[in-house]
């Protein structure tokens, strides 16, 4: 496992890390959370990624609970939260990131977590409303607090981004330091395009979700949605159509026997493709049991294995431009 400094900063994360989106708690117990990091930290993941809207906040006490147990050296890993839709739904508790908000917010997290701190704090998408100003001021009260060391964005626009920047720079506040963007073989846009100039001109960092996109890019979902599966998973019957899309499954195809030819699954060949780029500081995957983080921490063995010829083969597979004229 190599680690990749998260931006200009000090901090590096291994390059693959581990989330408990829609799996903590809904999926993964305690005891299990507990063999599922243990794998992965096993492997050298230093990052844990969580936000308090999982699973209306019991995914931050699974992943607390279980980081209780395994007694691990604080300085030897990262967990991060994030903070935007609430637990409740006031007119002041939802979908914002006013100064009251974020700063309840993070008290709530660090006592389901039970840690003085988390390493990362995200605003988990951007709010029109409250002003840039107020938000940044905050995030930058709950660093100087030491309740969070650094803080970043989740799914802002690249301006949103820039403005925070600037802001935090002109009054000398803790600034932004990474961005968490989706990013995957179906959806590259917004990060390949919108994103380049905050990671050239402001060497941001990136922290990418669903890699697999939910799973899809594994191979799983190819003859329809496997009964043990997040598809398959009540409450998440908005995933269905691109589960089943039939255009992305004849994509999965191709890049099935491009993975067969490499010597490597699926899933493997995805999450190497999203390593292969040298704006991702880590690529946060999601595993349901500790066969797939097993399998998942060797994508690292197969980006050697991308050669430019590869890299092509996967982009034609994957239409890049046709997709970019339907945008
Ligand atoms: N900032 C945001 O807005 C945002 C949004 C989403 C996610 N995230 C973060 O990103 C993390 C990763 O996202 P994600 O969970 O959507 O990632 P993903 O890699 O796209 O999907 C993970 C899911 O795919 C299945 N899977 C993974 N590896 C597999 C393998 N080798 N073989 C078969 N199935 C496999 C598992 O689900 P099943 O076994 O249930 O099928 C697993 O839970 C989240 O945990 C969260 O921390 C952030």
């Amino acid at each position: 496992m190599d680690y990749r400094h998260l931006g200009r900063t000090g901090i590096r994360v291994s390059e693959l890390s581990l989330g408990s989106w829609v799996t903590f708690k809904n999926q993964v117990d305690v005891k299990a959370a507990v063999e599922i990091m243990t794998a992965g930290y096993d492997a050298g993941v230093n990052f844990f990624d969580n936000a308090e809207s999982y699973e209306s906040g019991k995914s931050e006490e699974v992943m607390g609970a279980a980081l209780k147990q395994l007694k691990w050296r604080r300085g030897s890993y990262l967990v991060s939260t994030k903070i935007y839709w609430g637990l409740h739904d006031g007119v002041n508790e939802k979908n914002t990131l006013n100064r009251k908000r974020l700063i309840e917010g993070i008290n709530g997290s660090l006592e389901r977590f039970q840690l003085e701190y988390v390493d990362i704090l995200y605003c988990h998408r951007s709010d029109k409303t409250t002003p840039i100003e107020e938000t940044v001021w905050a995030m930058h009260n709950i660093i100087e607090w030491g309740k969070a060391m650094y803080w970043g964005t989740s799914e802002w626009d690249a301006d949103e981004i820039v403005k925070a920047i600037e802001i935090a720079e002109k009054h000398h506040l803790h600034k932004p330091i990474t961005e968490q963007p989706q990013y995957n073989l179906f959806e590259r846009t917004r990060f390949e395009k919108e994103y380049a100039r905050v990671f050239k001109d402001y060497g941001y960092g990136s922290t990418i979700w669903s890699p697999l996109a939910s799973g899809m890019l594994t191979g799983k979902y190819q003859n329809g949605i496997p009964k043990k599966s997040r598809g398959a998973l009540k409450g998440y019957e908005w995933l269905h159509g691109r589960l089943t899309d039939k255009a992305k499954i004849a994509k999965v195809d191709s890049l099935g026997k491009i993975a067969g030819e490499l010597g490597c699954s699926t899933a493997q060949l995805a999450l190497a493709w999203c390593l292969k780029n040298p704006n991702v500081s880590t690529v946060i995957t999601g595993a349901t049991s500790v066969k797939q983080v097993q399998e998942n921490m060797k994508a690292v063995e197969v980006v050697p294995e991308l050669t430019p010829d590869v890299m092509n083969q996967i982009d034609k597979v994957f239409d890049v431009n046709k997709e970019e004229e339907e945008e």
